[in-house]
């Protein structure tokens, strides 16, 4: 075990293992910080910005920051409450969700951030923009209205010698996620499942999996999100 340092968070005292990262450092003390593009035990990006916390009155992004001694750290304040649902009214707006209508409805994290962001309507007006929906492989649905460039698909379904099959297409407001043309057989059932569970969203859908459990019986139905972590 590396070193033990000592941090606050919100002004609780924590002694957590110097190094790890801050959003790690919250949730072993029961702590919730709320993520997109992270996923644990995958690098992390640091690219949506949702986890943005103070540390020492400087904002930086808790998946990507490791603790230090006698870091003090903010987290439930009202300014940072009002970015990260600035930030999930943004990612609604720039995407097409219509939630009663999506598969992963109950299961999507980027809804149950909006619930607990009691976010109502968006303070930023919707795009609209015409996205694709991608049904011609044999075992997802892929549709781009619903994803946020997350890219954990991207980091963490790989073919065995270590390649990514989702890759990252065209640049700025053009940007989308495909799958890589060359290595499309390589997504095998169990890469394909895995992908629709790493997904926050629901752009990637395991074909007949969907409906598997009810809408009201789903994750975030039954528990609103951060709430197995907050003590
Ligand atoms: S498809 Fe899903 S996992 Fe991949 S980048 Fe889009 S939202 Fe993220
Ligand atoms: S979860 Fe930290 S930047 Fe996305």
């Amino acid at each position: 075990m590396n070193k033990l340092v000592k941090i606050t968070i919100d002004g609780k005292e924590c002694i957590v293992e110097k190094g790890i990262y801050i959003v790690v450092a919250a949730k072993n003390n029961g702590i919730f910080i709320p993520t997109l593009c992270n996923l644990e035990g995958v690098k992390p990006k640091g690219s949506c910005r949702i986890c943005t916390v103070k540390v020492n009155g400087r904002l930086m992004t808790a998946c990507t920051t490791p603790v230090n001694d006698g870091m003090k750290i903010e987290n439930n304040i009202p300014e940072l409450h009002d970015l990260r649902k600035a930030i999930v009214e943004a990612l609604f707006v720039e995407g097409n969700h219509y939630c009663p209508v999506c598969e992963k409805s109950g299961n999507c994290e980027l809804q149950a951030l909006a619930y607990r962001f009691n976010m109502m309507v968006p303070r930023f007006p919707y795009q609209f923009d015409i996205k694709e929906v991608d049904a011609s492989h044999p075992k997802i649905i892929k549709d781009d209205n619903r994803c946020i460039l997350c890219k954990r698909c991207v980091r963490t379904i790989k073919t065995d010698d270590g390649k990514s099959i989702f890759a990252v297409e065209n640049r700025s407001n053009k940007t989308k996620i495909n799958i890589d043309s060359e290595l499309t057989d390589k997504l095998t059932d169990k890469l394909a499942k895995k992908a629709m569970d790493v997904c926050p969203v629901g752009s990637i859908l395991y074909r007949e999996k969907g409906y598997d459990v009810p809408i009201g019986k789903r994750k975030y139905d039954l528990k609103p999100i951060g709430s197995d972590i907050e003590n």
